[in-house]
């Protein structure tokens, strides 16, 4: 079972119109997806996102002709769209929990299972992969910046050792590698939690993932559109915030003569602050307790190129 972080306030940001295009960027389990449908009329549309091979087959069982599913990742939200524009889209980020919970995509250090990570187990390097071919000074930058975590050169380390003596392959064989290397504990923390993290963000590369794909996202926007993500670290909601200040505030180049015509235009109108889920949502599901959501509206101003060229990003 997933639980749909921040529901009501999500279906309350997209202001969703009956005849509406709408895009769910992250199905997962469909939790957003379905009541986005039920707000629907018969000519509203709803297109879902999801690299996971098992959320695909989660889609597959949502038989509703205003519905339709791509097994892609949301950074090819242009290529996917083409020229369509949306009334709204939504980014519930990061991993749901049928990923979590099964111990066989290797997400989690509760369980032991293969070391994957991976939320399209079809592509790309596994967390395992990652582990057995990474200099140490990789491992640790990657611990270091998506951990935040303050004993990554030691983990590293211990991780290079352990790789001498056997292949890293099991979750709970890092979990223990990990343990050991990590001196101080963090109160109600698991001493693994901000290495799997760091893995996990590293093998999909999630925080490129959300950088390439918001500028793609406000230009696929119809005026007024309005933007929905929900994010679960810090790192990737600074990516938000900063994307959405200077689509806002777009900055004027300096000492460039520009006339009235050329000045660069807000794309997007910032809807109110960034939201926590409530009391009893965080009692409910301890997963909303890190969520963050940030709304912004599509203004009318038109894009400078520049900002959609493939591969676009905002800093990060
Ligand atoms: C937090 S869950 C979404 C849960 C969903 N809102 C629900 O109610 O069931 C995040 C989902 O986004 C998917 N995902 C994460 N990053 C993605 C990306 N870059 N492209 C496509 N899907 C992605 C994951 O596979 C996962 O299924």
């Amino acid at each position: 079972m997933h639980q749909p972080v921040l529901l009501q306030e999500a279906l309350d940001a997209l202001a969703i119109r009956a005849d509406g295009v709408y895009v769910d960027g992250t199905f997962g389990r469909g939790g957003h997806s379905s009541a986005i449908l039920e707000r629907l009329g018969p000519t509203g549309r709803l297109i879902a996102f999801d690299r996971d091979p098992e959320a695909q087959v989660a889609a597959r069982a949502m038989s509703d002709a205003r519905f339709t599913f791509h097994r892609a990742s949301f950074s090819a939200l242009r290529a996917v769209l083409g020229a369509q524009k949306a009334h709204g889209m939504l980014f519930d980020l990061g991993v749901s929990s049928p990923q979590l919970d099964d111990a066989q995509r290797g997400f989690s250090f509760r369980s032991d299972g293969p070391l994957d990570m991976r939320m399209d187990p079809t592509q790309g390097e596994s967390a395992a992969e990652f582990l057995a071919r990474a200099e140490e000074k990789q491992i640790r930058e990657a611990i270091g910046e998506y951990g935040e975590e303050r004993f990554a050169k030691q983990i590293a380390a211990a991780i290079v050792a352990a790789r001498r003596r056997e292949p890293v392959v099991r979750t709970r064989q890092l979990a223990e590698l990990v343990a050991q290397a990590v001196r101080t504990r963090e109160p109600g923390q698991d001493p693994a939690t901000r290495t799997f993290q760091a893995l996990r963000i590293h093998v999909n590369r999630e925080l490129e993932e959300v950088s390439v794909m918001l500028p793609q996202a406000v230009a696929r926007l119809a005026p007024q559109g309005r933007l929905a993500v929900i994010s679960f670290h810090s790192l990737e909601d600074r990516i938000v915030k900063r994307a959405f200040q200077s689509a806002a505030r777009p900055e004027v180049p300096r000492r460039l003569p520009l006339r009235e015509s050329e000045m660069p235009v807000p794309t997007l109108r910032i809807i109110g602050r960034a939201q926590r889920a409530s009391e009893p949502e965080t009692r409910r599901n301890p997963r909303a307790r890190s969520a963050t959501l940030r709304v912004a509206e599509r203004t009318a101003g038109s894009l400078p190129d520049n900002r959609i060229e493939p591969g676009a990003r905002w800093r990060n």
